[in-house]
């Protein structure tokens, strides 16, 4: 039987945010969350890593939760810079983004690496949140449906079951730009990923699938309406609790 799948509504902070201000934010969603009271959906809140700790104490006992943005994928060495899902762990997430597409420019990662840092989450007892999607060129060459079933495929490991992976879906020319899918290639987008999950993960119908690029208060009704959507990754509104509230009522 399909295990029922929780909405959840993830903000992705990326490179944003000073300690007084990002206090502030937490504090605000997790209040909305706490007035909420909500046991039918999750609000997650993925601050950049230096914040990780703060947000975590600052937000304790809400039902807010938070995550790291990445993770490297051994749990601890000579890697200078870089956070170990431990680490994360021990800061107080409970979840990590991998794969995100500014990763993978920014920093060259390909699906191995992504794969890699899933399982790495795992091993620390985080719930990752693999991100795939395709560039405007390849949605234009109508390789859409091909990349996200490439990226699936190489980036999700082995073991994988819907209670230990999230997916999100975000179509590169979506996030920032104020551009979106629309609901019919959102939800297409979302079957044939669920449909690929069916021949990686057992129970591939209780996978939450996620979709990302450019959600804010005034879309995401309609955006979460579109079949197979599970919830939301946010990037740029998830930084005024208004707006990503305002998203997470919207589930
Ligand atoms: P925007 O919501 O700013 O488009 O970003 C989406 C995103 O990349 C979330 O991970």
């Amino acid at each position: 039987m399909a295990r029922t799948r929780i909405p959840l509504i993830a903000g992705n902070w990326k490179m944003n945010g000073l300690k007084a201000d990002a206090i502030a934010l937490a504090k605000a969603v997790a209040e909305g969350v706490k007035q909420g009271g909500w046991k039918d959906r999750e609000v997650l809140v993925c601050p950049p890593a230096t914040l990780v700790m703060a947000v975590a104490d600052a937000v304790k006992g809400s039902g807010l939760l938070v995550g790291g943005e990445d993770c490297h994928a051994k749990a601890s060495g000579a890697h200078t810079g870089d956070i170990s899902a431990e680490m994360l762990k021990d800061a107080g997430a409970t979840h990590v983004i991998v794969g995100h597409s500014e990763r993978r420019t920014d920093h060259g990662e390909k699906d191995a690496t992504v794969r890699a840092k899933a399982e790495a989450a795992w091993r620390a007892g985080l719930l990752p949140i693999v991100c795939i999607g395709e560039t405007l060129a390849e949605r234009e060459a109508g390789k859409t449906l091909a990349v996200l079933e490439t990226q699936l495929k190489g980036s999700i490991p082995a073991g994988a079951t819907a209670a230990r992976l999230v997916v999100a879906y975000e179509p590169v020319w979506a996030i920032g730009t104020g551009k979106t899918p629309t609901t019919p290639e959102v939800a297409a987008a979302h079957a044939h990923i669920r449909k690929v999950l069916g021949g990686i993960v057992p129970d591939a119908a209780g996978v939450r699938l996620l979709y990302g690029g450019s959600v804010k208060g005034s879309n995401a009704v309609e955006l979460l309406a579109a079949g197979d959507v599970d919830g939301a990754l946010v990037g740029g509104a998830a930084l005024k609790a208004d707006e990503f509230l305002a998203i997470a009522k919207a589930v």
